[in-house]
């Protein structure tokens, strides 16, 4: 099939999208304009000059610089608008569900409220909904370049918060920060009923994604890359159809494979791994979600029946109620599915 038609199907096909960080959609525009509003200093003299900064040799030095970037975000309204402008390009992009991920401690560490960030982040999504239908879950995650007891008292202070977010996640440098460090605070938080997922297997070992089955019980895994290298894993995330959150434009701007033609996610795809294509940081990474599933089509020579896979994923792997998420599945199926061919 041409390449059109498959831009055409990505562009219009509704999608969910699971693995976002809204720390992540901060465009250099809206930095630099929040930086002059807060009076934040960049070293950086336009938001031409953020974008050719943007190069990356491994995680670490993306996440130097992320933070940094997150440093211009005080108020609630800073908040509001980084949300509203996120939610708006991924309804655009026919995103007609989302669950974002927001990191506390980047902001509770700088002084800034926990009720600022959340307060900001939710007015956006009650307005998208309205305004717009998309629908959306927050995500806190831990940063675990931190210790658990950091992560521990984050989930304290998130308490009276707790009908805002559906669940917790692990996120922020991998290699030496393995699954285990977090084991209680995600048995603490899956007894008060949230949804489990962490980063594994980005830049971390096949080892690690096991022990976040193992030990955190997660519900998904974001980005899971290096399951290809333990057929035992493969076999069981097939077997209990447990999703892997990937992101091919952040794992070719990090560094995680040099060339997409490489990434695994159809080699997943075809050993029956529920695998949903994402975009992670969308703004550092040179693509919202359609950019992220047309590299992947160009790349791994994806067929249209591929692309409606990957969207059913999307709603398959979402923590959806399963009236909605059957919904979408059916819409899918009406709008994409194979065609009946008996014309009598
Ligand atoms: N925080 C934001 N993006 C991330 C990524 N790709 N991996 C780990 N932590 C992150
Ligand atoms: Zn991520």
């Amino acid at each position: 099939m041409e390449s059109s038609s498959i831009r055409h199907i990505i562009q219009n096909i509704p999608k969910a999208e699971l693995h976002l960080h809204i720390e992540g959609t901060l465009e250099p525009d809206l930095l630099f304009s929040l930086a002059a509003k807060n009076k934040v200093s960049l070293p950086y003299s336009s938001p031409e000059a953020v974008k050719a900064a943007y190069t990356f040799n491994n995680l670490q030095e993306f996440l130097d610089i992320y933070y940094a970037g997150a440093s211009v975000l005080l108020h609630e309204e800073d908040f509001y608008l980084l949300t509203r402008a996120y939610l708006h390009k991924a309804h655009e992009q026919k995103v007609v569900h989302t669950e974002m991920f927001f990191d506390p401690q980047t902001h509770t560490s700088r002084g800034i409220p926990f009720g600022t960030v959340i307060r900001g982040i939710n007015r956006a999504r009650e307005e998208a909904h309205a305004e717009l239908g998309i629908t959306s879950h927050l995500i806190m995650c831990f940063l675990r370049h931190l210790d658990e007891a950091s992560a521990i008292k984050t989930l304290q202070q998130a308490l009276p918060w707790k009908d805002s977010f559906l669940g917790v996640g692990l996120d922020s440098s991998e290699k030496g920060n393995p699954p285990s460090k977090f084991r209680h605070v995600f048995e603490m938080a899956k007894a008060k009923g949230f949804m489990t997922v962490a980063h594994a297997g980005e830049e971390g070992p096949a080892g690690y994604i096991d022990e976040a089955l193992d030990l955190l019980n997660v519900d998904r895994i974001d980005h899971g890359n290096r399951s290809v290298d333990s057929p035992e894993l493969v076999s069981r995330l097939r077997e209990r159809q447990l999703a892997l959150t990937m992101c091919p434009l952040s794992n070719l701007k990090l560094k995680v494979h040099t060339d997409l033609s490489q990434h695994p996610a159809k080699r997943l795809m075809e050993q029956g791994v529920l695998v949903t294509v994402n975009s992670d940081d969308p703004a550092y990474f040179g693509g919202y979600v359609n950019e992220n599933y047309m590299a992947l089509a160009e790349a791994l020579h994806l067929n249209a029946t591929d692309i409606a896979t990957l969207a059913g994923n999307s709603f398959k792997a979402s923590f959806l109620d399963p009236i909605t998420k059957n919904q979408w599945l059916q819409t899918l199926h009406d709008q994409y599915g194979p065609k009946d061919t008996n014309t009598q």
